[in-house]
């Protein structure tokens, strides 16, 4: 399975801050937004990426994350020279799929949950068309919308219904078989001008190939479209970190457990960033992963 990482966009909303700068390098906490995406991706086993970006933040991006090698990736680029919608993502990266399953997540969806990494693997193994996520949310309106019925079997989807039917947002974060280029280009814009994801989620809802997978109460959703949720996202990740003691989309730490780089190449990373905090911790995790050690350094601990 291929990943998409769409990181587009103007980020009017977050202006000023976004008038320089990529909103999805914006700092949630003591990281830049865009690690916490990524981080799904690679919990889901996914080692190619794409990352979709407006022009002029090619350079930024590729400034951070190079080409994966360090992360035991491949990270490609692609600019998307206008904000056509998140539908535009597989246009864009129509070539980086070829013929492969593909998971799309938008760069400010953060998630969190211990039960997450396995029910992402889960769900990309039993692929079928399409996967989607639901989760419950006190307000619907501002999301993709699910409706399901009493078997959990889907019914509908909305893109920001002013009348929502149920309160199971659908984040972004999407699973896909190929055939989601064609069924992208046939999807025209919507009244806010912009190609919609939910419209390929229809597509292939008519087809009889949408699943949906909910999210239950102990996986968390945060979005950081704005100036509150954003300093939300990051409360949450200090929080949890400074009680837990563990980083929440730490990539070098989900890499070394994801077996796609080595204890000793996790801490080498460490050690090119040994006078912060966060290099430290990658240093520790690393020393404890290849010692005996109880509880045992798993991925669902990450
Ligand atoms: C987009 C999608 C929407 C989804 C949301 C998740 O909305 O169109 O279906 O629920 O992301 O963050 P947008 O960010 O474009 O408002």
């Amino acid at each position: 399975m291929k990943g998409i990482v769409l990181a587009g966009g103007n980020g009017t909303r977050l202006q000023p801050l976004t008038f320089v700068g990529s909103k999805q390098l914006v700092p949630v906490y003591d990281k830049p937004m865009i690690y916490y995406p990524l981080s799904i991706l690679m919990f889901t086993g996914v080692r190619e990426v794409l990352i979709i970006t407006r022009p002029g933040e090619l350079a930024l991006f590729r400034g951070l994350l190079g080409d994966g090698r360090q992360l035991g990736m491949t990270i490609d680029y692609a600019v998307q020279d206008e904000p056509r919608g998140v539908a535009d993502a597989f246009l864009v990266g129509a070539e980086h799929i070829l013929g492969d399953d593909c998971a799309l997540i938008l760069g400010d969806n953060l998630f969190h949950g211990a039960d997450l990494p396995a029910l992402l693997r889960r769900s990309a193994q039993r692929l079928d068309g399409c996967v989607l996520f639901g989760h419950h949310v006190a307000d619907p309106e501002r999301y993709g919308v699910a409706e399901v019925d009493g078997q959990g079997r889907l019914r509908s989807i909305e893109e920001k219904p002013a009348h929502p039917r149920s309160h199971l947002a659908i984040p972004g974060l999407y699973f896909f078989d190929d055939d989601v280029v064609d069924i992208a280009k046939g999807v025209t814009p919507s009244a806010r001008g912009e190609l919609e994801i939910t419209d390929v989620l229809r597509g292939y809802l008519e087809r009889d190939r949408a699943e949906l997978v909910w999210l239950g109460r102990g996986v968390t959703w945060l979005d950081t479209g704005t100036h509150e949720s954003l300093l939300d996202a990051g409360h949450f990740v200090r929080d949890v970190q400074r009680r837990q003691g563990v980083r929440i989309g730490c990539v070098e730490e989900i890499a070394m457990y994801m077996n796609f780089i080595s204890a000793d190449e996790c801490h080498l990373l460490g050690e090119a960033m040994s006078t912060s905090p966060y290099g430290q911790y990658l240093m520790e995790r690393a020393r404890a992963h290849t010692a005996d050690h109880w509880p045992p350094t798993s991925l669902e601990e990450a």
